[in-house]
């Protein structure tokens, strides 16, 4: 018999499926989003995997030109939502931002071809994506490391996934808001306003946007031309690790070129990881390229490194902290240290509980032979499930569930969570 948390979290990927795509939630977020897609396809394969490589196919049929995949696709007007397409004028005839997002592809894909039934469909529809990825890869490491150190740098906190991460406080604090347009939230419409940014940080985030529009989102100029450039670990991690698992595929599908290529960049990516470690918080921290400054910032950012093929010493050191952070809250895993002043267990990614942050981590960790903790963090995520449904995170401490509810990627995980990768026969 089929779990019941399956068939609910079947039920949300239903409803939130807008046939070739699926929103992350209704009215909140009525778009594609980029990381939402690639880690959905995941829950989607168990019931359909056709459609499983559909969700990722329409995301690369918004490639840009020069490799660069957005972060949305607006594939439908909706006055719901702010910034629209009106905001970003990024030229597109279906409009997309101008900015990206996680680059989970190259994982995601993988998890689809390794696991695929259909394996005559999954070999075509990988070996179509397979360049598709690696594009996106090159341009990543061309107009986000132009300088060459192996690590690339965010322009835009949405560009992190983690929007309001303490993270950017101070890289942020440097952003002007001369010449801001005025405008009119709409997520605090739709969401508690106690656990959605601030007026102040969104105001930077659109002076940001209006900024690259100046520049004709002309990927070539934005790196150097942004106030806000920061080297964020868990982002790099996920980079490496899609670049080794696209590295993969190609062997299997005979694409030696994209392969050789892709696990250069893991390398070079790996061994500058190591820059971003720091002993006295015993994690990785991210590094502010604009003011060349370490960013004295304990969040999760710094434990999802553990999703790539960091040295056993630092995924054990990353076990321990998640120790300390597990004695400090109810739930795993908290998207800042619970101890730091600025913490915020309810306000978006300033402390709660994602699934997905959870799925990587507890991905990696399982690799590294950490199944102890990778197994604590699975329970924990049911158990949040169980206790407060599927929302899009929660409080840390008592499981609160937090911002858009019937959350599709949050489906997605406990699919995974409790399917353990197995599909149906
Ligand atoms: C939002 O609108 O809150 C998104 O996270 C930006 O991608």
């Amino acid at each position: 018999m089929t779990h019941p948390m399956i068939e609910q979290a079947a039920e949300i990927l239903r409803g939130n499926d807008r046939g070739s795509y699926t929103v992350p939630t209704h009215g909140l977020y009525p778009f594609q989003w980029n990381w939402d897609s690639c880690l959905t396809a995941l829950g989607l394969a168990h019931f359909d995997e056709a459609r499983s490589w559909t969700e990722i196919d329409t995301l690369f049929d918004h490639q840009w030109e020069d490799g660069f995949v957005p972060h949305i696709i607006f594939h439908e007007a909706d006055d719901g939502y702010f910034p629209g397409p009106d905001v970003w004028q990024t030229g597109r005839d279906v409009p997309t931002t101008g900015i990206t997002q996680p680059p989970v592809a190259g994982f995601a894909v993988r998890r689809l071809f390794d696991r695929a039934r259909d394996t005559d469909l999954a070999r075509r529809r990988a070996a179509d994506l397979l360049p598709r990825i690696a594009r996106w890869h090159d341009w990543f490491y061309r107009c986000r490391d132009p300088q060459g150190t192996g690590l690339v740098a965010i322009i835009h906190p949405w560009e992190s996934g983690r929007d309001n991460s303490i993270d950017w406080d101070a890289a942020l604090a440097a952003v002007p808001t001369d010449g801001v347009m005025s405008f009119t939230r709409k997520d605090i419409q739709h969401a508690n306003p106690d656990h959605r940014p601030t007026q102040a940080q969104y105001e930077r985030y659109i002076w940001l946007v209006q900024h690259f529009r100046s520049l004709d989102w002309d990927h070539a100029k934005l790196h150097d031309a942004s106030p806000f450039r920061v080297v964020d670990p868990g982002f790099n991690a996920i980079l490496i690790r899609s670049c080794l698992d696209l590295a993969a595929m190609a062997d299997t599908l005979g694409q030696g070129d994209i392969a050789r290529s892709a696990r250069a960049q893991a390398q070079k990516g790996l061994t500058a990881l190591e820059s971003l470690w720091n002993d006295a918080h015993g994690q990785y921290l991210c590094h502010d390229r604009a003011a060349n400054t370490t960013v004295d910032s304990p969040s999760v950012g710094g434990l999802l490194p553990a999703f790539a093929p960091i040295p056993a010493a630092r995924s054990k050191a990353i076990v321990a902290r998640l120790e300390v952070i597990g004695k400090r809250s109810e739930y795993l895993v908290a998207s800042h240290d619970p101890d730091s002043a600025e913490f915020e267990s309810l306000r978006y990614w300033r402390g709660p509980v994602w699934l997905i942050v959870n799925y990587m981590i507890a991905d990696g960790l399982r690799t590294a032979g950490e199944d102890a903790m990778a197994d604590r963090i699975v329970a924990e995520s049911l158990h949040l499930i169980e206790q407060s449904g599927f929302a899009e995170y929660y409080d840390p401490m008592d499981g609160t569930p937090c911002g858009g509810g019937s959350f599709t990627w949050t489906a997605a995980m406990v699919v995974e969570f409790l399917t353990k990768g197995r599909v149906p026969a």
